[in-house]
């Protein structure tokens, strides 16, 4: 089996909580033990300067994130674990990506469009406020990604929209200058839940109602016991159903001592008790990694070369593969002779049809623009002749054929866009 590669990045704009550990930290570490996979880990330290305007947090919580993940058990010798700032390539790869991306793509991407949503509802200027940091978000992890051809990007619903304008990029600049990019996958932990905060909504850090992964273990106890709960007594027998003190011990315990808690709650627990066993339970687990952890922040400088040997073994990818990709796109000694005597031009470029199988053993197919832009995303065939099909129907009959294939489809650009590009294949009209 061909190795797997695995890439993900933490944003370094605050400290570590439950909520990470549960939901990245720890699936991640364990994933990254498995004999198949190639694990790149990285601090997104470039992406932190996006929300972040304080340089010592940004700092701060480089070490910190650093400091929880090793704390955590990621292997350095195993994985390639690294800090985005220190790659070079990453902002230059940016560039090259900022060039085959649409900005209308980005005007659609979640966040930008989130705070245009706020501003145009304040009745300001849909852009106030909004940074071209915001805006150009999409990019800079495309780059992330791309650069080291990952093919499985393990992240949280939320950046579902950020791998699949990763691929687009890497569809757009692949169309243009040839096979470089293989196009990344989200992963999402579906058995993971989404941890509740202290008032019972997702713990983020946004609801400002998060416990820190690694805060000491008496403030960990405060912590819990302040967790919202309903006003039953001690005697009365309690749902578990929407409680966010039974989500946390979940996440935490095995399937028996769930069992066992459920049991407690029918039997009237009272919630001072409750509380004291989750917080055990949870203790039990993070104390070990604690201790670790307390060692690591008193050490910089240990983690700092840590970051500094992995930068060196990123680096001994990313510089050759951005070498290959800047001549690829003529960025090149004027004394070094063309590469590619058959190398097309953007002007002459017509749009595509690509057909592919995809890990889950599907075939596929897409409709790429002259520029390379995605316009048309097909769903799985079990065999390579449906799809072929599909796109004969596509090419005889244009926009008419796309009423039937509805159910095939799983992204279409507007008619316009799609019909100009269909109309390319159609026979010129007797
Ligand atoms: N945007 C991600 C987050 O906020 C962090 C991130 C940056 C990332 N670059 C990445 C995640 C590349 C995966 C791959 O969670």
């Amino acid at each position: 089996m061909k190795t797997q590669r695995v890439l993900t990045g933490i944003t370094t704009s605050g400290t570590p909580h439950l909520g990470n550990y549960v939901g990245a930290i720890r699936p991640t570490v364990r994933a990254s033990r498995l004999a198949e996979v190639e694990s790149f880990y990285f601090l997104a330290d470039y992406h932190a300067l996006i929300k972040v305007g304080e340089p010592a947090r940004v700092q701060r919580s480089t070490l910190e994130i650093a400091a929880t993940w090793l704390a955590c058990g990621l292997d350095p010798e195993r994985v390639t674990f690294y800090r985005q700032s220190d790659i070079p390539e990453i902002p230059e790869l940016t560039w090259l990506l900022t060039c085959v991306t649409g900005k209308g793509v980005l005007n659609r991407a979640h966040a930008y469009k989130a705070s245009v949503d706020k501003n145009t509802a304040a009745g300001v200027d849909p852009d106030a406020g909004v940074t071209a940091g915001l805006f150009m978000y999409p990019v800079l992890m495309g780059a992330d990604i791309l650069m080291f051809n990952a093919h499985q990007v393990p992240v949280g619903r939320d950046q579902i929209q950020h791998i699949e304008m990763a691929r687009d990029m890497a569809a757009s600049f692949n169309h243009l200058y040839g096979e470089h990019f293989t196009l990344p996958e989200a992963v999402i932990e579906e058995h993971v839940a989404t941890l509740p905060g202290l008032d019972g909504r997702k713990m983020s850090k946004s609801y400002d109602n998060t416990i820190p992964l690694f805060a000491p273990r008496e403030q960990l106890k405060k912590l819990i016991m302040g967790i919202v709960t309903d006003s039953r007594a001690p005697g009365e027998a309690k749902s578990t159903e929407g409680s966010a003190l039974f989500q946390l011990y979940q996440a935490f315990a095995s399937a028996e001592e769930t069992a066992a808690l459920a049991r407690a709650y029918a039997d009237g627990i009272a919630w001072g008790d409750a509380k004291q066993a989750v917080f055990e339970r949870l203790d039990r687990e993070i104390a070990p990694m604690r201790v670790i952890y307390e060692q690591l922040i008193q050490d910089p400088a240990r983690i700092e070369k840590t970051l500094q040997a992995g930068a060196r073994k990123a680096r001994a990818i990313a510089t050759p593969f951005t070498a290959r990709l800047r001549d690829a796109v003529g960025l090149r000694r004027l004394d070094s002779a063309p590469t590619g005597t058959k190398e097309k031009s953007v002007k002459t470029a017509a749009p595509a049809f690509k057909q592919y199988r995809e890990s889950d053993g599907l075939f596929y197919f897409k409709l790429l623009d002259a520029a390379g832009q995605l316009l048309l995303q097909s769903r799985g065939f079990e065999t390579p002749r449906q799809a072929a099909q599909a796109i004969a129907g596509l090419q005889q009959l244009g926009v008419a054929a796309l009423d039937s294939m509805q159910p095939q489809l799983a992204e279409q650009a507007d008619p316009d866009a799609l019909a100009a590009a269909l109309a390319h294949f159609q026979p010129p009209a007797a």
